[in-house]
């Protein structure tokens, strides 16, 4: 008579081969299955959308690894209308009011932050707290994004513009023709060093990229690789094998430059001249309100320097590019200068503040080439919601592109297109452009949890756009920077953008 374990002998028998052959087959069986089920009965299965997308996380890896899911995301959209579900988990919204329902009040309260990961386990980071933490952190932020802060803080960003000027006069006289990006890169990293540690890159001086601007500039393709090899589930420790992630651990770097860095500011003896981020909150730190930890500083400055520099520099690099190919822009632009201004040395952030094309030249530029194209995801809760009319079970998770958003022909009319015009006053719009829906193009996001240094972002840009263009004509030498050839890395991988420059004889 057979043992009644000789069914786990014969197991034993079978060769690895064929193990390995009855793994696939079953884990084909299930992902069969699944797709059955993903596409017909799953409370999901009506959203629109590809039918692989549905089942499979596979057309969206493919495209995250070649950068191009934005764009991906974005064509869908406008093949399949303002709802649609990107992979299996995540649904997609171009509706203008999806970004207050899900970001805004009270959205905020039901759908929380989905795949965030804190930079250091444990001390969550502004980005990354939630509830009352979150709350305490942005009070104490935010007196160091106040427009107060702004004003003690201009001069900081008036002496780095100052020098990026002197190095490109000498460009001028060599006549040669250079990489416009770089000197942007230079500067927004400068600047931010400046803002956060008291201590700048010294990226202008140098002519060079700091090895730590290198490093970040790396991190941000391992992290969206990581990301990416997420989506592969059981694949996940093969796909990460092959990939681009030996800068990951440049990541520690990052973080363990930052934390010296802030504790040696805050070994700084006072001094009243010193506007930094953190003079604020310490000032803040001693009245105990609202008051945050040296922990917490630590994760906040290794936040601040990505958030706040390599934005910067997509958001020049954008309009500079989409401005010189579009010579009635940059004429129009240069007007409003000249009338506002008698010389150089008068352009300032608060006069800057009050110009209306110059704010609809960057406003459209970030609708062209939003710094955060991608998802920012949030969760449903368990009880399931309602967004735009779709309802979601529990667990689904919603989100915004902005790039499908803003090239949403539903939203504006010839979307692609680079017209300014289109922000200004109704007066002042053009007829073709009077029912678009701006409210749809928020690359800082809505809300609550929105970007804490939007008005920074806006006053910076305005003020080394203007300097550069009262000083400067730009001679574009190609199209290397066309947008739609671009790929995201988390952030936009910017190509270079030739130049050749000339002294403006506005001078
Ligand atoms: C054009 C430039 C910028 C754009 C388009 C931008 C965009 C955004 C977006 C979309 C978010 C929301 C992220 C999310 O929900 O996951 C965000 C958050 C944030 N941004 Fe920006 N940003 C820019 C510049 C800056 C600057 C200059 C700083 C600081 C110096 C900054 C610091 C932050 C921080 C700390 C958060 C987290 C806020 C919170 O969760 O309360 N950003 N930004």
């Amino acid at each position: 008579m057979d043992s009644p374990y000789s069914g786990w002998t014969n197991l034993r028998d079978i060769s690895p081969i064929k193990a390995a052959g009855m793994a696939a087959a079953l884990y084909l069986a299930y992902y069969l299955l699944y797709a059955i089920y993903a596409t017909t009965i799953s409370p999901l299965a009506k959203v629109p959308g590809p039918p692989a997308r549905k089942f499979s996380f596979l057309p969206c890896i493919a495209m995250s690894l070649q950068g191009r899911e934005s764009h991906a995301v974005r064509d869908l959209h406008a093949r399949y209308g303002p709802v649609v579900r990107v992979n299996p988990d995540i649904v997609s919204f171009t509706e203008p009011t999806a970004w207050r329902e899900i970001y805004g009040y009270p959205g905020v309260k039901k759908f929380k932050k989905s795949g965030y990961r804190q930079l250091r386990p444990g001390v969550p980071d502004l980005l990354t707290a939630s509830g009352d933490d979150h709350a305490r952190q942005r009070a104490a932020l935010s007196r160091a994004f106040s427009d107060k802060a702004l004003r003690e803080q201009e001069h900081y960003f008036q002496d780095h513009i100052d020098l990026l000027l002197a190095r490109l006069d000498e460009k001028c006289e060599q006549a040669q023709p250079f990489n416009m990006v770089e000197w942007v890169e230079f500067l927004a990293f400068d600047i931010i060093g400046t803002l956060a540690f008291s201590s700048s890159f010294h990226c202008l001086d140098n002519q060079a990229y700091h090895p730590w601007v290198t490093l970040l500039l790396n991190f941000f393709k391992s992290t969206h690789y990581v990301l990416t090899a997420r989506m592969c589930g059981i694949f996940f420790p093969l796909v990460l094998a092959f990939g681009p992630i030996r800068h990951l651990r440049k990541g520690e770097e990052h973080l363990r430059r930052s934390y010296e860095k802030v504790r040696q500011r805050i070994r700084m003896a006072d001094d009243e001249s010193r506007h930094d981020f953190w003079t604020y909150i310490s000032r803040q730190n001693e009245h105990r309100e609202g008051s945050m930890s040296v922990e917490e500083m630590e994760v906040n400055a290794a936040l601040l320097i990505p958030a706040g520099s390599d934005t910067i520099a997509t958001t020049v690099s954008g309009c500079l590019y989409l401005l010189l190919k579009t010579p009635d822009a940059l004429a129009r632009l240069r007007g409003e200068l000249a009338r506002a201004f008698g010389c150089e040395a008068d352009i300032a952030m608060a006069p800057l503040a009050g110009l209306p094309y110059l704010r609809a030249v960057v406003d459209e530029a970030l609708r062209l080439y939003p710094p955060i194209s991608g998802e920012l995801k949030r969760a449903v809760p368990p009880e399931g919601a309602v967004v735009g009319g779709t309802a979601l079970p529990g667990g689904t998770v919603v989100s915004v592109y902005a790039l499908a958003a803003s090239y949403d022909a539903r939203n504006f009319a010839q979307p692609a297109r680079f017209a300014p015009e289109r922000w200004l006053a109704a007066a002042e719009r053009p007829d073709w452009a009077r029912d678009d829906r701006l409210e749809a193009c928020q690359p800082f996001s809505v809300g609550p949890r929105n970007c804490i240094g939007m008005n920074l972002a806006y006053a910076e840009t305005k003020l080394i756009l203007a300097r550069l263009l009262w000083r400067f004509d730009f001679d574009l030498l190609d199209d290397g920077f066309d947008i739609e050839r671009q790929k995201v890395y988390v952030m936009w991988q910017k190509p270079p953008l030739p130049v050749r420059l000339h002294k403006r004889a506005v001078q």
